[in-house]
């Protein structure tokens, strides 16, 4: 679709950048994108489904995608998110999830006016001519804390260490692949949401 509002938001694990594109997608009438989702989506398989696990049954599953498979609440643990930060190395995953992403991206039902992604390379890979960037990061600790609460509801034995632990590596790993790394390029307005409220930071949002 042509003249289309395309959001994009980058940010490593547990920032905020979920919540954040889900307001931006309610007051600007967007498609919302969790990208992330769809890895997880893909690392579910991997764990569910072993035996089947190859990129022919990927593509297959990815082809008949819905957004709906990507609200399952099993997507949302630690052990997927785990898995999802490994599969997300590889190249021609990363290929089948992109085709989806840019579906989504450029071409999101009629009833939106745009889309608004977030995840790791959504501005500097998969919506390169998004109208606007965003970069939205928060300390280590802050975001650890933020997922252990939200784990916690539904796992009462992780400890906050454990997320840490997670979180850091998965940072590691997502900055230093060579494929689609987790990276601040120029164009992108950097917000730090360390101290800031989800209305803050809402607010520095729709005045940028
Ligand atoms: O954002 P979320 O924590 O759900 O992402 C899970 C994992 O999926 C990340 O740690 C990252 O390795 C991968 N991912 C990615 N590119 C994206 C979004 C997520 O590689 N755009």
């Amino acid at each position: 679709r042509k003249n289309i509002l395309k959001i994009a938001i980058d940010s490593p694990a547990a920032a905020g950048a979920g919540t954040q594109a889900k307001l931006i997608g309610k007051h600007y009438n967007l498609l919302v994108l969790d990208t992330g989702r769809c890895y997880r989506y893909v690392a579910n398989i991997k764990i569910t489904e072993p035996t089947k696990f190859n990129y022919k049954y990927i593509k297959k599953k990815i082809d008949k995608l819905k957004m709906k498979d990507l609200q399952n609440k099993k997507l949302s643990s630690d052990k997927v998110a785990t898995v999802a930060s490994i599969i997300a190395k590889d190249k021609k995953i990363r290929k089948l999830v992109h085709a989806f992403q840019v579906e989504c991206a450029y071409n999101p039902p009629k009833k939106y006016d745009g889309s608004c992604l977030d995840g790791r390379d959504c501005g500097s890979v998969v919506v390169k001519d998004a109208n606007i960037k965003f970069y939205i990061t928060a300390s280590l600790k802050v975001r650890a804390n933020r997922r252990y609460k939200e784990l916690k509801v539904k796992n009462k034995k992780i400890t906050y260490k454990e997320v840490l632990k997670s979180i850091r590596k998965r940072d590691k790993s997502d900055k230093n692949r060579k494929i689609s790394p987790l990276k601040k390029t120029k164009e992108m307005y950097f917000i730090n949401c360390s101290y800031l409220s989800i209305s803050t930071c809402f607010m520095k949002i729709k005045k940028i």
